[in-house]
């Protein structure tokens, strides 16, 4: 029998029994929780129990993840489809030697751009810069976006901007106000290529000009085109390359990363970095039970593949953790929403589960409705840090800690109907009226979630929690036997709207398309001003 058969047969005989039963008489809140390091992963309050977990673990040991892991430290060729080595992890691999790709050591070139990032960084923060742009997308835009916008308490540097969208409206609303002369636009683009990126950087460039400032001096590049970064007249002393064994999706520890170092300072990247090393260390070294990339991606296969749970939520309750849904939903779901296998075969489940979610505590204030009494069970992904970064409003903290605590304990627990009618009972409801008011007021419960705790949401934390889910990722792209580093369900959609653009100029004719394209562009020329 196959670890999935019997995985299934476990779900069956336990998915109607109450998660609050299986914490009587053990230790379970222990026993279900794992560290790395101060952080940590609780998973108590799931239906997994001892046996599905020692299924969960067997699938992991008979699927290699430490073979496979060890293939990716090690510069194997793990994208397979596009025929690369997948090394985000020398980027940040700070002082742990080196690391062969063909025969060569990369790290002397990887330490070697570090130090000129550090350089540059430094020379902008000092040079009187007022503003940072970073025109970039997807991998080149969420990631430094993200952790900006999480260590904001570490800022020290000029402002950041992010520019992502080919709507205008995005460049337009994020330029205005700002000084020309007083600001530095960083291009980031792994291919250099990507339309979005090069119409928002040529727009900009001519802002520029127009406003008095100077691309020639204001303008730098992240690629790893410097041919393509020299032809839009970028100086290479402002260009930071990296090598195609970066994804973009796992791109912000290096060049990538760029506005994040010059906002919080080199110092401060550098503990990010060490962060995310340090959960490298603990993927390679904790044995699979406290492995927490592994448990968390073991969690993730038995709620998505095995209850059929088709979406997981992300809540962080860390206000400055709002855009790591948007930033996971790259990751996740780029990386492992696959159809096929290794081999090219048909996937023979579903993969990559939809990720959603919103910082607390406003999405209880949206959304949790559905989460609690919906029919669909969705199971919920809270971090919580111990700390705030506001010690004038601690009682702010303590209140947002009570209400992630509530909410999972709420998923858990539920309200019988019994409960419910006492409640309606005592706001003077009686009879029918009294029984059909209780039925609203029920909480199936039983609804799983886990907890990642924290100290504080400083740099080297917010490293830890990347590489976390980075290797989550991994992990349960390994078990489904899926390449989860190539993108191939993105060209589609690229090439079509590069056919379509004549045919929305006007310049082409649009009945050679389907008829509701044509339909809709029809409409798009009748009402255009
Ligand atoms: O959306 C597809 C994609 O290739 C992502 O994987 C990548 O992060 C993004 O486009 C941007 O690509 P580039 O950095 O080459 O502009």
């Amino acid at each position: 029998m196959t670890h999935w058969t019997t995985l299934a047969q476990q779900y069956d005989a336990t998915k109607d029994r109450a998660i609050t039963e299986l914490f009587d008489g053990s230790d379970r809140a222990a026993d279900f929780t794992a560290r790395a390091g101060d952080m940590v992963f609780d998973y108590s309050k799931t239906n997994i129990d001892s046996a599905t977990r020692d299924t969960l673990l067997a699938l992991a040991r008979d699927s290699d993840v430490a073979g496979r892991r060890d293939a990716m430290f090690s510069g194997a060729r793990i994208n397979e489809t596009e025929d690369r080595a997948v090394l985000h992890t020398a980027l940040r691999n700070l002082d742990g030697g080196p690391v062969m790709v063909d025969g060569v050591d990369v790290m002397p070139e990887v330490l070697a751009t570090l130090a000129r990032m550090r350089n540059f960084a430094h020379d902008v923060r000092s040079a009187g810069y007022t503003d940072v742009v970073n025109i970039g997308i997807g991998g080149s835009d969420l990631g430094p976006a993200m952790a900006v916008q999480a260590l904001s308490p570490y800022h020290d540097g000029p402002r950041c901007h992010f520019v992502s969208n080919v709507d205008g409206a995005d460049i337009s609303d994020k330029l205005r106000g700002l000084d020309a002369k007083t600001t530095l636009v960083i291009v980031a683009s792994k291919t250099f290529t990507t339309i979005e990126t090069m119409t928002n950087a040529r727009t900009a460039r001519a802002w520029m000009r127009e406003h008095g400032g100077d691309p020639t001096r204001q303008f730098a590049a992240l690629s790893t085109s410097e041919d393509k970064t020299a032809d839009f007249g970028i100086d290479a002393s402002r260009v930071f390359g990296f090598e195609d064994w970066v994804g973009g999706r796992y791109s912000v520890w290096g060049p990538i990363g760029l506005s994040l170092m010059i906002a919080i300072g080199p110092q401060a990247f550098d503990a990010f970095l060490r962060g995310a090393q340090d959960m490298d260390r603990h993927f390679c070294a904790a044995e699979v039970h406290e492995n927490l990339p592994v448990l968390l991606a073991l969690t993730g296969i038995w709620h998505n593949q095995i209850c059929d749970h088709a979406t997981r939520a992300v809540l962080p309750y860390d206000e400055r953790l709002g855009m790591l849904p948007s930033y996971l939903q790259q990751l996740e779901m780029e990386s492992n929403g696959k159809g096929v296998q290794r081999s090219g075969a048909n996937s023979l489940r579903h993969t990559g589960p939809v990720v959603w979610g919103a910082a607390g505590t406003n999405g209880q204030h949206a959304f949790y409705q559905l989460i609690h009494q919906g029919t669909r069970v969705i199971p919920c992904e809270f971090l919580l840090a111990a700390n705030g970064h506001e010690p004038d409003l601690a009682h702010h903290h303590q209140l947002l800690v009570a209400n992630c605590l509530a909410q999972s304990q709420a998923l858990m627990k539920g309200r019988s109907l019994d409960a419910a009618r006492e409640i309606a009972a005592a706001k003077g409801f009686t009879g029918a009226e009294l029984d059909r008011q209780a039925r609203h007021r029920v909480f199936p419960g039983n609804r799983p979630s886990t907890t990642l705790l924290y100290p504080k949401l400083d740099p080297f934390t917010l490293g830890q929690i990347i590489a976390l889910y980075e290797h989550r990722v991994f992990v349960e792209g390994i078990i489904l036997d899926i390449i989860s580093f190539d993108q191939w369900g993105v060209e589609l959609g690229k090439e079509l709207a590069t056919s379509l653009q004549p045919v929305v100029e006007g310049t082409e004719d649009p009945s050679n398309q389907d008829p509701s394209t044509a339909a809709l562009v029809s409409y798009i020329h009748q009402h255009r001003d």
